[in-house]
């Protein structure tokens, strides 16, 4: 039987506007989304109420918490659990080489995978995040456990095998042999999700790791096998300088140029980090609708550059959050949501005092707290092209309720929101759905009416 939350929520139905309401009734139906939501001003708010009390389906949420979308990380390694926040003073190829690809090889051991990735998918779920879009390691194997794993503790996974066999910029035993191997093994495992999956909680992904990775021929085929079956892409993309200047010296051209060029930038790729862009770049990807995963502590560590998020969200780019674990050290998108704003700051405001104030930084770059808001639910959403990131009618029911930490002043909504943001642990985040199923809940006192 449909139940019926009442609760106070927050939304961002756009970068600049979030909605506040309070004390509606938000209907989940059995299909797991949003059947109904009826406002307090509604003329059927009493009726409403008496039916879902009288049918027991009512749950009203307790004084000082909220219902916000669930988040969506768009973009997070999941066998670089294990490496969180380790060795990221070392610059990305280093840190790739020396600690990434070695801890990635180990998961050719089903047993461990399957003990980190239980771990991680937990993790990501106490801290709020519905939907995560996963690079996996190059083992089909420990992949599809990631799948089982996610389907079983309830996440909306979007997962990739991950492929990579240029033998230049991968170790001997850690790489696909061949272009014809990391094109069987990518069919494959697009076939065992399909297969294992048809509910599609879990969903295939292509994903060549990034161009240094991936051989040319490797690069053509992954393209040809987007156009055919028009699964959604991801990669890194324009990551870092070293990165970047990689990519003009074997193609003469950019990542988005040369991703573009092989069919792999398109309205179904999803390009991290981008934060070495050339103004020509940003309108290809934006001309190609391909989605951008914002990655803002990961930049911090490998960027070099801050990424132009004010900028490119006001020119109507996809632009998401992701953690980038292990880039990124943080498994919570609050932190991500916080530093994409201190970020922001940093580069409108420059970098050096030496330097005079107004030729510091980048005019207009700082985004606001509804901003990085909207990019860690509904602009994930968009990227991913999922019915979620909303409070809306016909959304997915995929919300997290959380409590607000304690207030000594009364706040505007808008202060609200944003305190709840900057003021926030796991330890706050007391309930969360999916598919409007109960995936995680902290304690039991986060609804009036508990048993
Ligand atoms: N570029 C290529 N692979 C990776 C990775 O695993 N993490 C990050 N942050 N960047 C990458
Ligand atoms: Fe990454």
């Amino acid at each position: 039987m449909a139940i019926t939350l009442k609760t106070s929520y927050f939304s961002a139905n756009s970068p600049n506007h979030v909605e506040f309401h309070e004390q509606s009734l938000i209907e989940l139906i059995e299909n797991g989304q949003i059947g109904q939501i009826i406002h307090q001003s509604d003329p059927d708010y009493q009726k409403t109420l008496t039916a879902a009390q009288t049918t027991d389906q009512l749950i009203t949420i307790a004084p000082g918490h909220y219902l916000l979308p669930g988040f969506i990380d768009l973009h997070n390694h999941a066998p670089q659990w294990p490496q969180a926040g380790i060795a990221l003073d070392r610059p990305l190829n280093d840190w790739l080489n020396h600690y990434t690809f070695p801890l990635e090889a180990r998961f050719a051991d089903l047993d461990y995978a399957t003990a980190v990735y239980r771990d991680l998918v937990h993790t990501l779920l106490t801290n709020g995040t519905t939907s995560a879009l996963y690079f996996g390691s190059i083992h089909n194997n420990a992949n599809l456990k990631l799948a089982e794993i996610c389907a079983q503790l309830g996440q909306r996974a979007f997962i990739g095998t991950v492929v990579m066999d240029n033998p230049e910029q991968t170790p001997a035993n850690y790489r696909d042999v061949n272009s014809a191997t990391a094109l069987s093994k990518t069919r494959t495992f697009i076939q065992a999700i399909q297969n294992q999956h048809p509910d599609q909680l879990v969903q295939p992904v292509i994903t060549p790791r990034f161009i240094p990775s991936c051989q040319t021929e490797t690069l053509t085929q992954l393209g040809r096998l987007a156009q055919e079956t028009q699964l959604r892409v991801q990669t890194h993309c324009s990551q870092s300088t070293w990165e970047h200047q990689y990519v003009l010296d074997r193609f003469g051209q950019t990542d988005s140029v040369v991703l573009q060029q092989f069919g792999l930038l398109n309205q179904h790729a999803v390009l991290a980090h981008a934060t070495q862009l050339t103004t020509a770049d940003q309108q290809l990807i934006k001309t190609e609708q391909a989605a951008i995963a914002h990655c803002p502590l990961s930049n911090a560590y490998f960027g070099n550059g801050v990424f132009p998020t004010k900028q490119l969200l006001d020119q109507q780019l996809k632009i998401g959050l992701g953690t980038d674990i292990a880039g990124g050290y943080s498994p919570s998108l609050y932190t991500n949501l916080q530093t994409a704003v201190t970020a922001s700051q940093m580069r409108q405001d420059g970098v050096d005092a030496r330097l005079p104030a107004d030729s510091r930084g980048v005019a207009d770059s700082r985004i606001t707290t509804e901003e990085a808001f909207y990019l860690a639910t509904a602009g994930g959403a968009a990227s991913l092209a999922i019915n979620a990131g909303q409070i809306k009618l016909g959304m997915l029911a995929d919300f997290q309720i959380v409590q607000a930490a304690p207030q000594f002043t009364t706040l505007t909504p808008a202060d609200q929101l944003t305190h709840l943001l900057f003021n926030h642990t796991a330890q706050q985040i007391k309930a969360v759905y999916v598919n409007g199923q109960l995936v995680h809940q902290k304690e039991q006192n986060w609804y009036d009416n508990a048993q």
